[in-house]
């Protein structure tokens, strides 16, 4: 079933990789591992960083005689340099190989490396059609993280499609019948700036929050997309007197699976304004991390509403819209930049594009 959405989705979507940021690893995941493999984009990577902290994602092939670089064919990282497990040539963070062990290293012995950037200890690479260099940028400002609790992770993989996930922001009618919100306002125009998008909207639900009471949440929330790897939420609860923060990212693993990380964090609570929950009771410290938790856990239970949805729907270019949806159409508009047809890319004549579709590169 997961394979026939996917082979109608991908010739209807004009790629299962469209450009943009996507989310790889984080810093926190780098040091416990020293060097990490993955699929990405359907590129297999192998990420590392220096003594310095410079954080390296490269292609995971050896360019001498091809061996895969990652931990489990045992690539290791030795004093900062990612060391090939077959006959020991050395890369420094940027791809280059700087030594081997019996003679000098070929100049020409380079990986393929992708551009980082980190936010918030989270790091993201730069895919780019036929490979060319970032063509905008991340929010330059890196959200404080002075007065917020930690910021939690959870990754979920199913089926799916990165301009599908993203959808959901400006899908306003899928927050009341699938996840029962109410109230919910989305009369804010949606605006597109470039490759940033911003929609708005309020909502109200009522919550059980298991042990400690039941709540009903009102809250005020605007989501920043940035391509379609890459969105931030921002918002304040107003029954608690909460601020929550929220990064939606989601990332094509194969060209059939995303990976959808949720990480999330939530503002000191000085004052909570309801007893209910009984935080008045905890030392300040720890209110912020322990509602971090929880609202973890309505999130997961947010997406995985979503996921059983996403992981078996069929892309509809022309959707039969009602009144009471979002501005869809402004979004499909919006997703078209981030799929540049590879002749104007390259700029390449015609004979030579099809010639390489036909081989399939
Ligand atoms: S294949 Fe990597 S050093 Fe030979
Ligand atoms: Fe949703």
């Amino acid at each position: 079933m997961a394979q026939r959405m996917v082979d109608s989705e991908s010739s209807l979507l004009p790629s299962p990789f469209p450009e943009g940021w996507y989310f790889v690893t984080t810093r926190r995941d780098l040091r416990k591992s020293e060097v990490i493999e993955k699929q990405w984009m359907g590129e297999d990577i192998v990420v590392w960083c220096d003594d310095a902290g410079a954080v390296c994602v490269a292609e995971a092939y050896c360019p001498h005689l091809g061996s895969h670089l990652g931990p489990d064919s045992g690539g290791q990282v030795c004093e900062g340099r990612l060391v090939c497990p077959f006959h020991g040539y050395e890369f420094d963070a940027t791809g280059q190989c700087v030594a081997t062990p019996f003679a000098a290293p070929p100049r020409s012995a380079r990986l393929r490396t992708f551009q980082t950037r980190e936010i918030c200890g989270m790091i993201f690479a730069w895919w780019g059609i036929a490979g060319r260099e970032p063509q905008w940028q991340l929010p330059a400002e890196e959200p404080d993280q002075a007065g917020w609790s930690g910021i939690k992770l959870h990754t979920m993989r199913f089926p799916g499609h990165p301009q599908e996930t993203t959808e959901n922001a400006v899908d306003i009618a899928h927050l009341r019948y699938v996840h029962g919100y109410h109230n919910v306002d989305g009369d804010y125009p949606v605006l597109v700036d470039g490759p940033r998008l911003e929609s708005q909207f309020d909502f109200s639900r009522a919550q059980s929050i298991a042990g400690i009471g039941s709540i009903t949440l009102n809250a005020s929330a605007r989501a920043g997309v940035f391509g379609l790897g890459y969105s931030f939420v921002e918002g304040h609860e107003h029954s608690i007197g909460m601020d929550f923060r929220l990064w939606v990212l989601s990332t094509p693993v194969d060209g059939r699976l995303v990976e959808l990380t949720l990480a999330g964090q939530i503002g000191e609570m000085r004052d909570p304004k309801r007893p209910v929950i009984g935080l008045r009771f905890l030392p300040t410290g720890l209110r912020a991390p322990l509602m971090n938790r929880i609202f973890g856990a309505f999130q997961k239970v947010d997406v995985q509403q979503d996921v059983v949805i996403w992981s078996r729907k069929r892309y509809q270019p022309r959707p039969r819209l009602c009144r009471s949806d979002g501005e869809i159409m402004t979004y499909r508009g919006y997703c078209r930049q981030f799929y540049p047809a590879q002749e104007d890319v390259l700029q390449l004549p015609t004979e030579q594009v099809t010639a390489a579709r036909l081989a399939g590169r």
